[in-house]
């Protein structure tokens, strides 16, 4: 490690999952030790499911194993085939699900904003076979909502929005999950909300929940009909039980990455070279992501940046670099090329997300910014 004079003792990673006090679970593990019922929709799988929907402030959700798993079978509901159009500038899992389904990707640029699909590109991507949009409110930036369902209702799409980062932001007063046709969620163990792996899908009727239910069950429908090729995505019973204790907690850990988001904002709001994401007056965030961008009047490059935190211990990470559309089982898509993503292409180069976690202390924040500001 160099020396900078302020080196990190112990790591620092971009994020700390939240775990509550080991005291607090015990009576959760004692109940399903008791019941042995240990996952199929048990009791706190259903409670989970009915406590989220009403925290969240949407109609409907269905547990799932993970983020990943909701996003393939919120395709598979919609049936969802040809092409779909959706964003380079985020996880691989989000074009990865299109892969799982056997349909193609076809990228559009970000807006330089927002970070999110870029509304004005949608339409000249569009083709017969385009039966559906992705996009993901990145770092749970709201996407523009109203552009991209009016576009979908002038072309008979779907809209599916990858909603792994938004748990709990609202637009403009209400829940950005309910917009769309279905959104998904993750509560990986890296997110706002975890239950060590998992995820949801966010619905708007009972019908569609119905099925969804039956396709994370294998297609069961009762004991003797399968009414669709489905998959085992369901939640489990220490899964959800964790799930209802973070609930408690939840409130308390936005507020404190919010502060944490507010320290950051106000040392580097005068920082040639760095740029924080702007925060719209319309959303309520949950905080969830630090990224900054490190343009050419900074004195380094966002790489040299990097390796100097982590020459000092603070592994911050370049979400989202590479590019999804440079990986081998997209580059060869016309729409991956370098041209059609100027905006996606510049930023990839120059993001990089800070730590930001409950957890975190003053003095840790205030050590990562005296290294930012040299
Ligand atoms: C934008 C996005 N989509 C999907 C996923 C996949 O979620 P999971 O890890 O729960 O499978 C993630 C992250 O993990 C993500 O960041």
């Amino acid at each position: 490690m160099r020396a900078y004079g302020m080196t990190s003792k112990k790591p620092i990673y971009v994020t700390q999952p939240f775990v509550p006090p080991l005291e607090e679970f015990i009576p959760y593990l004692e109940e399903i030790w008791e019941r042995k019922w240990l996952t199929n929709a048990g009791p706190f799988h259903q409670k989970l499911e009915k406590d989220l929907a009403e925290y969240l402030g949407v109609k409907h959700l269905a547990l799932f194993t993970n983020g990943t798993l909701a996003l393939i079978t919120a395709l598979q509901t919609l049936r969802i085939t040809g092409e779909v159009i959706t964003t380079p500038f985020s996880f691989v899992a989000t074009a990865h699900s299109l892969l799982w389904n056997n349909i193609k990707p076809v990228f559009v640029d970000i807006d330089p904003v927002t970070l999110n699909l870029a509304p004005d590109q949608i339409e000249s991507a569009i083709t017969p076979q385009t039966t559906a949009i992705l996009p993901v409110h990145c770092y749970g930036t709201p996407c523009d909502v109203e552009r991209i369902q009016q576009i979908a209702d002038t072309y008979g799409l779907k809209v599916i929005y990858d909603a792994a980062h938004a748990f709990a932001v609202r637009h403009k007063g209400e829940s950005l999950l309910n917009q769309g046709d279905l959104s998904i969620l993750s509560f990986h163990a890296t997110k706002v909300f975890n239950t060590f792996e998992g995820g949801a899908i966010v619905c708007p009727d009972v019908k569609t929940k119905q099925r969804i239910d039956y396709l994370k069950n294998f297609g069961f429908a009762d004991e003797v009909t399968v009414v669709a090729p489905g998959i085992n995505g369901k939640m489990n019973e220490v899964q959800a039980a964790f799930g209802l204790l973070q609930l408690k907690h939840v409130d308390n850990l936005i507020a404190r990455r919010r502060d944490i988001d507010a320290c950051y904002r106000q040392a580097l709001a005068d920082l040639k070279g760095i740029t924080c994401l702007e925060i719209p007056d319309d959303m309520e965030s949950n905080f969830s992501y630090f990224p900054i961008m490190v343009d050419g009047n900074y004195p380094i490059s966002r790489d040299a940046l990097y390796q100097k935190l982590r020459d000092n211990g603070i592994f911050s990470r370049r979400y989202f670099y590479p590019l999804i559309s440079d990986m081998p089982m997209y580059r060869g898509l016309p729409s991956a090329a370098a041209s059609n993503l100027p905006v996606a292409k510049r930023v990839s180069k120059q993001v990089l997300c800070l730590p930001i976690y409950p957890a975190l202390k003053r003095e840790e924040v205030d050590m990562i910014l005296r290294l930012i500001r040299g």
